[in-house]
């Protein structure tokens, strides 16, 4: 059976979408099956029927907001009564150390995830304005866990 995943991304400025789609097409010409969905699109409801394995990819705006296109998502998972103790994820989170909320939605979408039953695979990872090296890490380690 080929490896499985679904990748969502959640960005205001596209930051987090590229890492999503670097993501997708390396697992996809590897032989995953796998599917990219932005959070401004993706149903709570889903989430199991994408793929058992989830990885999030999402930044912080405001003040420790969503970026606006996810805040339907995270509102709607937040309020779910949902089962996702067949899920397994992993959230990389962008954002600013700067901002006093750092990486504040990273670690809402996180915890909301486990309220719900799901398996954090790592601690949810915070990067600052030098995310692409992080990212570079962060990745195969990531994929090693869930693709295994
Ligand atoms: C107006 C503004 C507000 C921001 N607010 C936060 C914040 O509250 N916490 C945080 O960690 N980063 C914050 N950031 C940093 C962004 O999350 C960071 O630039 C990220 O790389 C953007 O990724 P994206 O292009 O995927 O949206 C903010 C950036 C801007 C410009």
């Amino acid at each position: 059976m080929s490896k499985n995943i679904a990748i969502y991304y959640g960005t205001m400025t596209g930051n987090s979408e590229a890492l999503a789609q670097s993501t997708y097409d390396k697992v996809t010409a590897n032989g995953w099956t796998a599917t990219l969905h932005n959070l401004a699109d993706a149903k709570v409801e889903d989430l199991l029927a994408n793929a058992p394995n989830a990885i999030f990819i999402v930044s912080t705006w405001g003040d420790g907001e969503p970026p606006s296109d996810a805040e339907d998502f995270f509102a709607d998972l937040s309020s779910a009564s949902i089962d996702l103790s067949t899920l397994k994820h992993a959230v990389f989170g962008l954002g600013d150390s700067n901002y006093e909320q750092f990486n504040a939605f990273a670690k809402n979408l996180d915890a909301a995830l486990v309220k719900f039953g799901s398996t954090p695979v790592e601690p949810v990872f915070s990067s600052d304005v030098s995310y692409e090296g992080d990212y570079e890490t962060w990745e195969p380690k990531v994929l090693a866990i869930l693709g295994a």
